[in-house]
């Protein structure tokens, strides 16, 4: 499954989208202009949630002084690749409902579509995303000010042009590459 290949290949007809967007982790310093980037969060205001509540939330950083910020949150496997990326961005969720502020307990499934919106937009646009769940989640809190009892942060976000993997430490640069997945018959199930 971690197996990089040049090649991914359906087992039954899907876009292309879903099967060219991959996590790189070569990363080209190239700032992305604001309006691409806003184009990116555009298309995961779009995503569906429970209730409508889009309790989804994005912090972003492509000023120095904030992806510093953003760089110091995360572990030092990631901080070694995600340091070229011009944008940083935290996934959070309002951990309660807008209407009648009851606990959400879709907030993670609905800010993973909007995550996955971006990522697909990004592929689209030839840009990249590549996600971590690898950061210090207390520093997250700590650094940006959020509120561990309002605000789940669910992952972190790379996003960019894709660079050179050449300039990647060389672990990293031999996995650089779509990876394959489990077969279709292993994640889904007929109810009978
Ligand atoms: C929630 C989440 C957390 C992840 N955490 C990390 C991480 O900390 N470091 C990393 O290099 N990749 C991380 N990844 C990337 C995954 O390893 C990658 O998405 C997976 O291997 C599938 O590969 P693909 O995105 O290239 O298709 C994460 C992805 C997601 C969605």
């Amino acid at each position: 499954m971690g197996t990089t290949a040049t090649v991914r290949e359906p087992e039954f007809p899907v876009d292309r989208l879903f099967l060219d967007r991959w996590s790189p982790r070569a990363f080209s310093p190239e700032p992305i202009p604001h309006a691409t980037l806003m184009t990116l969060f555009e298309a995961a205001r779009w995503a569906p949630s429970c209730f409508n509540d889009q309790p989804w939330y994005f912090l972003y950083a492509s000023e120095e002084s904030g992806l510093q910020k953003m760089r110091a949150i995360l572990v030092e496997k990631n901080r070694q690749w995600a340091s070229k990326a011009p944008v940083l961005a935290l996934v959070c969720s309002q951990k309660f409902f807008k209407h009648n502020s009851q606990p959400n307990r879709w907030g993670a499934f609905d800010a993973g579509a909007a995550w996955m919106s971006l990522a697909l937009q990004a592929s689209m646009l030839g840009l990249c995303v590549h996600g971590m769940g690898g950061f210090d989640v207390d520093a997250a809190y700590s650094t940006l000010g959020l509120n561990r009892e309002k605000v789940d942060i669910h992952a972190a976000v790379a996003i960019g042009r894709m660079g050179d993997p050449k300039l990647l430490p060389e672990d990293m640069a031999s996995r650089e590459g779509p990876s394959q997945r489990r077969p279709l018959a292993e994640v889904v199930r007929v109810i009978s």
